[in-house]
């Protein structure tokens, strides 16, 4: 990622070994094997083909000390060991892949992220602190063993003095598969996964700066940067300019704070030859919500954990990764980000409850609570983002407790058009972010209507308060166009301990998922345009 100013999460550089029978050789501190959890116990398999470095006689001795300190080869175990003959590297670490025939692409990713994490933490006492690993792991398959390396590795200490970071991984490198052929593929799956970390880094990042350098002015700034490093179109409409167009809401969930409300525009138009002579390629809209810190406004929040709320962002950092992303894989897509940038104050200039705003487009709301502040700035966003007529629409916002309440902290909520919902939920499950689809039962439509404006911005019951801000964001969609919210209010932000490859802090959930709705998108429109061309 180039430099936005803000401070930065590390990670060792990642590499993919060329020569994948260099194994033996590779001048690495500590070789990172795959181990699993069979009938009779643990099970290592290393290979036994010509050109692998273990042969039986090492694979036993390797089996036999796992064995001795009780390696069960079930999932999240790492277990070290000293170094074996016919082997350069000094120690080896098995990593607990659970049963053979039951491995996914998450459960690869999840146990790369476990072996970084526990390589970081190892660091200090080997070597002298810069340890260098090669990693087995990407024999199993090389886009989810670099994601999950990758990710895992990502360490953001902020402004801390740097001695934190003194002893880490110095260098990650990833073992393709020995099959025949296997090495163009190995190719273009790491270089995916390093585009996919560099989009997921670059959300943490963001999410992860604290609000007093991160406000929409400063935001905005870095996004612009962000943007024109990567070719993109961006655009940006300060707080006159937005009270000039009509947009209402985010000019008025702004007003409270000495730092104004913005309006940013990032868009990629491919133009690789294939893309423009299919002439309409698909157009897809992304919205994430910018909220730099939530006090809650006049409707202020308690004080416990208020500080969690610099991840506000979250949803606009993913749609920003994620263009940058869809650009830098070339997709033949094309993509514009919206995101209204605000920050939620309680002041003498502050919204109040039962004020009522005017939205871009003309749709009114009775703000009868001002921490109900997301849907507001997006219901502008949304009615500036359908002007573009675009074909989808996905829109994700740390948007409601409730989320967190009734799927808990890991689980997105997808709610739109039943088709594209269950699309998107399913490539989510796929890429292992997990999301589930919710329903918008037609009866809540009716709690979140006002007598004195079109909307209200909390529901008059206090149950069912995701599907109300579902349907309060459906308001603003226009008839026919599938769309859909991901409310990742818990998902974005780990207040827990780091588990898999998911850090403290920021996770840079949904980023992962957007990615994988372009690919989606773009590989029907390429499916589409060469059945025409036959
Ligand atoms: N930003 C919050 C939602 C949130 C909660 C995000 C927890 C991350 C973790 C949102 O602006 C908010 O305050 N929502 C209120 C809405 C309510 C007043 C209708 C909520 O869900 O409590
Ligand atoms: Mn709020
Ligand atoms: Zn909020």
């Amino acid at each position: 990622m180039t430099s936005t100013g803000l401070p930065q999460g590390t990670m060792p550089p990642l590499e993919l070994l060329m020569d994948a029978s260099a194994v033996a050789d590779a001048d690495v501190d500590i070789l990172v094997i795959p181990s699993f959890s069979g009938d009779n116990g643990i099970e290592l398999s290393l290979g036994s083909a010509p050109g692998s470095p273990f042969d039986r006689e090492t694979q036993v001795s390797i089996w036999k000390s796992l064995v001795d300190i009780g390696a069960r080869g079930r999932a999240g175990e790492t277990h070290l060991l000293p170094a074996v003959p016919g082997i350069a590297a000094t120690r080896l670490l098995a990593v607990g892949l659970g049963d053979a025939d039951a491995l996914t692409d998450e459960g690869l990713r999840t146990a790369a992220g476990t072996a970084s994490r526990t390589l970081d933490r190892l660091s200090p006492s080997i070597g002298d602190g810069s340890v260098a690993a090669l990693s087995l792991l990407g024999t199993l398959g090389v886009g989810p063993a670099t994601e999950g390396h990758g990710l895992g590795s990502y360490m953001y200490t902020g402004a801390k003095s740097q001695d934190a970071q003194a002893a880490r991984i110095s260098r990650l490198i990833i073992a393709p598969p020995t099959a025949p052929r296997a090495a163009e593929s190995a190719a273009t799956d790491f270089s995916r996964a390093c585009v996919v970390i560099e989009a997921v880094t670059c959300a943490r990042d963001l999410v992860n700066a604290p609000a007093n350098i991160l406000y929409p002015d400063s935001y905005a700034r870095i996004i612009s940067d962000l943007g024109s490093q990567a070719g993109l179109t961006v655009e940006v409409l300060d707080e006159h300019q937005l009270a000039e167009q009509g947009f209402g809401a985010l000019v008025g969930v702004g007003q409270g704070s000495p730092r104004p409300p913005r309006l940013v525009r990032v868009s990629y138009r491919p133009d690789h030859p294939e893309a423009t002579a299919i002439g309409a390629l698909p157009h897809v809209a992304l919205v994430g919500k910018g909220v730099t810190f939530d006090t809650g406004g006049i409707s202020l929040k308690p004080s416990p954990n208020m500080g969690t709320m610099i991840s506000d962002m979250g949803g606009s950092a993913a749609v920003v990764a994620a263009v940058i992303a869809a650009s830098e894989l070339d997709l033949s897509v094309s993509v514009t980000a919206t995101v209204p940038l605000a920050e939620n104050m309680p002041d003498g200039t502050a919204v109040r409850p039962g004020d009522v705003l005017r939205h871009y487009g003309g749709l009114t709301t009775e703000v009868l609570n001002t921490d109900a502040e997301g849907r507001l700035i997006l219901g502008d966003a949304i009615a500036r983002a359908c002007e573009d007529r675009p074909d989808y629409l996905v829109e994700t916002a740390t948007l409601t407790g409730a989320q967190v309440r009734s799927l808990g902290d890991r689980t997105p909520a997808v709610m739109g058009t039943p088709g594209f919902r269950d699309r998107v939920s399913a490539l989510s499950r796929e890429v292992g972010e997990g999301a589930w689809p919710m329903p918008l039962p037609s009866e809540i439509a009716s709690d979140i209507r006002s007598d004195v404006a079109d909307l209200r911005n909390i529901p008059s019951k206090s149950w069912g308060g995701m599907a109300a801000a579902g349907h309060y964001l459906a308001a603003f969609i226009p008839e026919g166009l599938p769309w859909v919210h991901l409310d990742v209010a818990g998902p974005a932000y780990n207040t827990t301990a780091p588990y898999g490859y998911t850090p403290r802090r920021a996770t840079g959930v949904p980023v992962r998922t957007i990615i994988a709705v372009l690919e989606d998108i773009a590989g029907e429109a390429e499916g589409a345009s060469s059945t025409a061309a036959e």
